[in-house]
């Protein structure tokens, strides 16, 4: 694991951390010691979006989902966005990562010292939460997690899949024009398209750099395909790509070290 710095004009000292997907998370409390920022924001896939054991939260089972956001508010303020692996979370799990003293950002923004912090969450999320609401109360069953299938089992067709899986983007204008500096935790990196031009910062994983890299560029990954175009650093000037803390894929990574980002001007 490395840390990576890099710089963004105007922007605050910041840790950008993505895709943790349990893994320990001893390693980014050390470095974020090391280099104490003033602020940390965590871009989603703290877990692994496997399906609940009964009505174990995923949080139970993965603790270094929990243990993280924990580390990290006890050294500076920190905001997390959902990534698609959070797509089972309900909202007592939301609760309970609040406690850690994290502020999760579920679609929403605050203001903090002049910076507008917002978090979009993944259109994954939000698919999930869209099944879930047209479940009738017999569909839905008395348990706290759907039994038996994920998303897939709810959703039918392919243009359901696309259709349901697009994020809710309708509150970003006004995330964009209140005054201040702004800040976007946006898991996906290609939503890019759906972010209005005044938003300062664009923070963003799910890559995984690529999964493997080669003169510089990624492989494939999710959302984008191969030979992806938004893997890794900074794109456009404003939107910081994380390589992410671990990998999911069953494949090694390749020239693509897992990466602790810091962002300062
Ligand atoms: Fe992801």
């Amino acid at each position: 694991m490395v840390d990576s710095f890099y710089t963004i004009p105007g922007a605050p000292f910041l840790a950008h951390l993505s895709d943790l997907h349990n893994r320990d998370y001893r390693p980014v409390e050390k470095s974020l010691l090391r280099h104490r920022p003033e602020l940390i924001c965590v871009t989603g896939d703290i877990i692994v979006g496997a399906m609940p054991e009964g009505d174990v939260s995923p949080l139970a089972t993965q603790p270094n989902a929990l243990a993280l956001l924990k580390a990290c508010a006890s050294i500076a303020p920190t905001y997390v966005s959902l990534g698609n692996h959070e797509w089972m979370l309900d909202q007592k799990d939301l609760d309970d990562m609040r406690a850690t003293g994290a502020v999760v950002l579920d679609n929403t923004w605050i203001e903090h010292d002049g910076l507008v912090i917002g978090g979009l969450t993944s259109g994954h999320v939000m698919r999930h939460r869209r099944a879930l609401s047209n479940l009738s109360e017999e569909e839905r069953g008395a348990h706290r997690y759907l039994r038996g299938r994920g998303v897939a089992g709810i959703v039918k067709t392919a243009a359901e899949l696309l259709m349901e899986s697009l994020p809710d983007d309708d509150w970003l204008m006004s995330f964009a024009s209140t005054p201040g500096y702004h800040i976007l935790l946006s898991h996906h990196p290609e939503y890019r398209r759906l972010i209005p031009k005044e938003v300062e910062l664009i923070l963003s994983g799910h890559a995984h750099g690529g999964q493997w890299r080669f003169f510089g560029r990624g492989v494939y990954a999710p959302g984008q395909g191969v030979w992806p175009k938004l893997t890794k650093g900074i794109y456009d000037g404003r939107q910081v790509v994380s390589a992410g803390l671990c990998n999911t894929a069953p494949a090694p990574r390749f020239f693509n070290p897992t990466q602790v980002v810091y962002v300062r001007s």
